[in-house]
């Protein structure tokens, strides 16, 4: 499995489990007393007391009903730290805290990644390591906060796909990504630091999530909503088969959808990017130019998800089963268009985004002040920390040092 696999890869969520909290048209429709030409002039006042309502109202009635119950019925993540994602890490965890885990589920599971020791506040690893800039890019986290870790192992596994499958009984693998299906504990990807997607415009990987965002959040000065072009934008390679019909579209609607396949290191004819030649990669803060901005799983979740928020674009989230993290506090209607998998709703909400740029607008800036906010270095620190020392608890056993493993130590950057 190529790493450049999932760079142009995606993921996430849901589509329309939305809270259908009932209210919101009424609101319009009461006449308010206090207001003097009520009855007089009721339905300018109308429109004139909602901050959205125009002559598409009708037309959009639907969505926009699902914009603003999707609007009342959020609630705000208000804290500092990373509490807003500990929801998620209850339930990864809630397999084993009855019973606990024991030596014998960390030796089931050894052969499905990575084993670390930590002990005596020292981060030990077996010698191997399937994909060592991954290794390294979560060694980078858990180094910082070694001091404040009490003995433990883990299996980390490395590899895009989870490993513990519901089928079976469930096994404490970390795997940064999963859908429902799986048993897994999601851990921040290695991404984060290191160890990302390589491609000709990131040789050594997709680079470090701090100086990501300060590098996407500064294209705000060249590409602010009003100069972004009104079109959909995506690039990636064929990951997977679910991405073909928005380059398909794309075909037919170019003024609107600009959607293009790029060579992976599989690619070896215009038939692996669907007929057409390969199109150039564009960098993350070039997707900036662009005011709607697609994500799609690729092999697991798509490590982009995070950036495009980051360009204060509208980002159409197709499909909903992979998740990271930090995904359930993303939500439909609030900070992305949910987009159905089959993409049979997809024209309908461009041209909805497209016509209603006051809606798309908002919620592309929502979607950006989540992330900003709430995706910061220290919240994936915060994340590791409270991970490890959670799961600590539920070890039913001492581990021993393996003289054969090594110690990890910082290394100088
Ligand atoms: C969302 O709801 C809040 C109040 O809960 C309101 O202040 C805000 O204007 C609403 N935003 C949109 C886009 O409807
Ligand atoms: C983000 O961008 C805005 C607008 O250019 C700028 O004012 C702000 O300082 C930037 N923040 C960081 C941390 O780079």
């Amino acid at each position: 499995m190529s790493s450049l696999e999932i760079v142009f890869s995606t993921t996430f969520f849901n589509l329309l489990i939305l809270y259908f909290i009932n209210i919101s048209s009424s609101e319009t429709d009461v006449c308010d007393a206090f207001q003097k030409d009520c009855h007089t002039d009721g339905r300018e006042k109308e429109t004139a007391s909602h901050m959205y309502s125009s002559a598409g109202d009708e037309k959009w009635q639907d969505i926009i009903e699902l914009i603003n119950k999707a609007n009342s019925s959020y609630e705000e993540c208000t804290s500092e730290s990373c509490s807003c994602y500990l929801s998620v890490m209850k339930d990864d965890l809630l397999p084993w805290q009855k019973d606990g885990i024991t030596r014998e589920d960390i030796l089931e599971s050894k052969n499905k990644g990575t084993y670390y020791q930590i002990i005596n506040h020292k981060l030990y690893r077996e010698t191997e390591c399937m994909f060592p800039f991954r290794c390294s890019g979560v060694e980078h986290f858990i180094l910082q906060i070694i001091d404040k870790l009490p003995d433990m192992e883990f299996i980390l596994n490395t590899r895009d796909w989870p490993q513990a499958n519901k089928y079976n009984k469930p096994l404490p693998i970390f795997s940064f990504s999963k859908t429902p299906q799986y048993w897994d504990i999601m851990y921040p990807a290695w991404t984060f630091w290191e160890g990302g997607p390589a491609i000709s415009l990131y040789p050594t990987g997709l680079g470090r999530w701090d100086l990501q965002r300060t590098i996407i959040n500064k294209t705000i000065e060249k590409w602010p909503w009003s100069k972004k072009k009104d079109k959909a934008f995506f690039r990636g390679s064929r990951t997977s088969s679910e991405r073909d019909e928005l380059v398909l579209l794309s075909r037919e609607h170019p003024d609107l959808i600009d959607a293009q396949y790029t060579k992976n290191q599989a690619w070896k004819s215009d038939k692996d990017t669907l007929g057409a030649p390969p199109a150039k990669e564009v960098s993350l803060e070039d997707h900036c130019a662009y005011k709607y901005l697609f994500n799609f799983r690729g092999v697991a979740a798509s490590f982009r998800l995070k950036h495009l928020f980051l360009c204060r674009a509208l980002v159409f989230h197709v499909g909903d089963e992979w998740v990271e993290f930090f995904y359930h506090r993303l939500k439909p209607w609030v900070h992305y268009i949910p987009v159905a998998t089959d993409l049979s709703n997809v024209m309908e909400l461009l041209s909805f985004s497209v016509e209603r740029n006051d809606y798309a607008k908002a919620i592309a800036q929502r979607g950006f002040d989540f992330i900003w906010n709430h995706l910061k270095m220290d919240d994936i620190l915060c994340y590791w920390e409270n991970l490890l020392l959670n799961y600590a608890k539920l070890l039913k056993y001492k581990p021993e040092r393996n003289n054969n493993f090594k110690l990890i130590k910082p290394k100088h950057k």
